[in-house]
């Protein structure tokens, strides 16, 4: 299997494995319980707290577990949003990810004015219209640090100085940054950051919110103390475990990854260049994740290709795993200007820490060969685009 398809999601690092049924087995106690077994339990998730904090250069005290990215997202909008009430106003870009978009259609439901900043052809908000929209009412400004489907690094730091300027909070979506680029928190100057276990190979269904001490926060799940009364529900403990564990590792492993996973990056950037005509990479030529790539491959059906890869094995994507099976076409490539006929043929392939030259060589091997086949059955024509 070649598996290029990492920014939906990420193998579990065996270690990480190990750690977690290390863990499953020995530990059962409820982390809220007062004895022995339940201490240790909540020690461990503190552990983990502290990996976390360690790699965004954060307190300990600011890192709150969610159940995924998704629901980081969410608590940090309408957390901001609830514990603010004199502000009505919400900003955020036309190329979020749905776990910010849908919570921003869900606040226009409720009354809010909700404002979208567009993004230029390389997928880069706009400064300009940014500092416009952004007022004191204000709220909070949600613009994510890199875009999953262009791989388009943001610049969050210019947000964060509109914002400040106009008293507005600012929440980053770093779930496909974290592990990916180097970054903390302070340089970024974000209010609110979220990440997820996921992408970095850890387990699926944990998440984390970075709140900055002091940032006006309610609670959007209402229970017990867990989480410090943010988060109610005893804790997916083993997950939380987990993504410590794989967050110790990245520390060990992120410039070796790095360099390496980029170098197979542009082998096969480079080689499909080389190899392909009439195609066009989306997103930012430089100012990119350099593990990211999104083609449009003009003439072509995604989902042909897609399909055509998958049968030797080869996975990517048509666009973020979300929207995979929506009919409609990815508002991310409407939004960078992208006709839909061409949206509807781009692939988005990305890669990770398990992949290997051996990958590249076979992806380099065939695909160029089914592009070539799909094109000859094609009813369109790269020409005609
Ligand atoms: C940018 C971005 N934000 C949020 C999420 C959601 O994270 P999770 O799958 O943990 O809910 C994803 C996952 O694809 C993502 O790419």
């Amino acid at each position: 299997m070649v598996y290029l398809d990492n920014n939906a999601t990420t193998p579990v690092d065996p270690a990480v494995a190990d750690k977690m049924a290390w863990f499953l087995k020995a530990h059962f106690g409820n982390p809220s319980s007062l004895y022995p077994i339940g201490r240790q339990a909540k020690e461990l998730i503190n552990e983990a707290r502290e990996h976390i904090a360690k790699a965004l250069g954060v307190a300990r005290a600011e890192i709150y577990f969610t159940g995924s990215g998704t629901e980081a997202d969410n608590q940090a909008i309408l957390g901001a949003l609830d514990a603010q009430p004199d502000k009505k106003e919400f900003v955020t870009s036309t190329i979020e990810h749905p776990a910010v978009q849908e919570t921003a259609v869900y606040l226009e439901k409720k009354g809010y004015q909700v404002t979208y900043v567009p993004v230029d052809s390389r997928g880069v908000v706009d400064l300009d219209f940014l500092r416009d929209a952004v007022t004191p009412q204000t709220a909070l400004i949600s613009i994510m640090h890199a875009n999953n489907e262009l791989g388009t690094i943001e610049p969050i730091e210019e947000v964060v100085r509109i914002a400040k300027g106009q008293g507005a909070l600012v929440h980053t979506d770093a779930v496909q940054t974290f592990g990916k680029i180097d970054f903390k928190v302070d340089k970024l100057g974000v209010d609110l950051l979220s990440i997820s276990a996921h992408k970095i190979y850890g387990p699926k269904g944990v998440g984390a919110l970075y709140i900055r001490k002091g940032t006006p926060m309610a609670p959007f799940i209402h229970g017990g103390h867990q989480e410090r009364k943010l988060r109610a529900g005893t804790e997916n403990t083993t997950g939380i475990v987990g993504f410590g564990e794989a967050v110790r590792i990245l520390g060990e492993k992120f410039p070796q990854d790095r360099e390496r996973i980029e170098r197979l990056a542009n082998r096969l950037r480079t080689g499909i260049e080389e190899k392909i005509p009439k195609i066009k990479l989306n997103g930012h030529p430089e100012n990119r994740i350099k593990s990211t790539l999104s083609y449009s491959f003009l003439g072509l059906e995604a989902e042909a290709v897609l399909l055509a890869l998958a049968t030797k094995e080869i996975y990517v994507s048509t666009g973020s795993a979300c929207s995979e099976d929506a009919e409609e076409v990815s508002h991310v490539l409407l939004s960078i200007g992208l006709r839909p006929e061409i949206a509807r043929s781009t692939i988005r392939m990305s890669l990770g820490r398990f992949n290997s030259d051996e990958d590249i060589d076979i992806a380099l091997r065939e695909l160029p060969d089914i592009i070539e086949k799909l094109r000859k059955i094609s009813a369109f024509h790269p020409e005609d685009i």
